[in-house]
């Protein structure tokens, strides 16, 4: 069976989706659109043989488009994603679903009454190196599930250079993490305590650490910030979720090429490494074409439900931040020096194409 599909928001994401969609079979790529006329033409350079088009409306009036990749920015996504349902196709929306917390849950709703296949691209749930460490602590391995520690420290998106209306760092990226502690958890967040730190006189916080538990008793801490030597000479990172239960521990990091996952488990020592796999979009078309085909969701498959509760509880992270002693450390010439610094950047974290004619 082939599926076409049209990509709506042909930016960094929107590129990463045709990427992926060329390599599976079971794709036909039938539309791009996007608003920017400098992304039309990469589009019209990149898939020759779809339509490019500047207005969404020929993708929905069309009626053999069978699925829409929703990968503008969230501002736009509650009236894409009605106008979905309303003329029959399954989704594939990157998060978060919608710009507040009641489009949100708008959407959700919308989405669950309707006769179509939905899904939020909570990429964390399709990798394998969390697939992994799940499965070891689904094994006994480390005996009961007692403590998650989750860090994700990059020289990322700065403040005011794009995704405005998805909050500061750590609602925009942070969400994945605020996702990611809930699936490991199986259960729903019950407290939490944050701390965060504005930097270069910006407004928001753009480093964040959280700390609190699980209705099951588990407790987390997650540090999330954009902010780890946006302007040092030679760039990294600094990424890790480590899960210690009351036996054995297993742990996993990545160079963002490869990942690395050690198993300190009461029957087993692991050391994995295989591909880090980018964003899973190879994943979640698969499971998204294998859903079509057979009339059931794939239950790996992430919800708009899963991306709305995670981004809620990001939300409310934030806010409780801010009822805490909030620093601002840096100057507002330094943030221009970051600007500066991105927009001529040739490889770095997060560089939008809009923003960055080197990507
Ligand atoms: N799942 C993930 O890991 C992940 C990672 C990065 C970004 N995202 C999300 O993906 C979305 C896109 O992010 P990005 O980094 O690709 O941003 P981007 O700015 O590079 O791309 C957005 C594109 O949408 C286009 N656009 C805006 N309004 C439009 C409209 N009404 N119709 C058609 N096109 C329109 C813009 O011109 C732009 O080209 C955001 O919501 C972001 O949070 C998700």
């Amino acid at each position: 069976m082939i599926i076409p599909v049209g990509i709506i928001g042909f930016g960094r994401m929107g590129r990463y989706y045709l990427k992926e969609f060329q390599k599976n079979n079971n794709y036909q790529v039938a539309y791009i659109c996007d608003v920017d006329a400098e992304s039309r033409e990469v589009a019209h350079k990149q898939a020759p043989d779809a339509k490019i088009v500047a207005d969404d409306a020929p993708i929905f009036a069309d009626e053999r488009v069978r699925v829409v990749v929703l990968s503008t920015t969230a501002n736009v996504r509650l009236a894409q994603i009605r106008k979905a349902i309303d003329t029959g196709k399954h989704i594939i929306a990157e998060k978060p679903i919608a710009d507040t917390i009641d489009h949100e849950w708008e959407a959700v709703r919308l989405v669950e009454d309707a006769p179509i296949l939905s899904t939020a691209n909570m990429y964390l749930q399709n990798a394998w190196y969390h697939h992994t460490m799940r499965e070891a602590v689904d094994r006994g391995e480390l005996g009961e599930l007692a403590i998650m520690r989750i860090c994700h420290m990059t020289p990322g998106l700065a403040p005011g250079e794009g995704h405005e209306a998805e909050g500061p760092s750590f609602h925009d990226c942070g969400m994945h993490y605020v996702n990611l502690a809930r699936w490991y958890a199986r259960s729903e967040y019950k407290t939490w305590h944050a701390q965060g730190v504005r930097m270069w006189d910006w407004k928001d916080p753009w480093w964040l650490q959280v700390h609190g538990t699980f209705q099951n008793g588990i407790v987390y801490d997650i540090t999330q910030g954009f902010v780890y030597g946006q302007l040092s000479q030679q760039q990294t990172h600094n990424s890790y979720v480590e899960l210690i239960g009351t036996k054995g521990f297993c742990r996993m990091t990545h160079d963002f090429k490869t990942a690395v996952v050690d198993i300190h488990g009461v029957t087993e020592t692991k050391h994995i490494e295989q591909p880090f796999g980018g964003k899973n979009i190879d994943r979640l078309i698969a499971e998204m074409a294998e859903s079509i085909m057979s009339g059931q969701r794939n239950p790996l498959m992430p919800s708009f439900r899963d991306s709305a509760i995670a981004s809620e509880n990001a939300w409310k992270m934030l806010e409780d931040a801010r009822k805490h002693e909030l620093p601002s450390i840096g100057t507002h010439e330094e943030l221009e020096e970051i600007w500066e610094h991105r927009r001529n950047l040739k490889d770095g974290y997060g560089l939008l194409p809009r923003l960055n004619k080197n990507v």
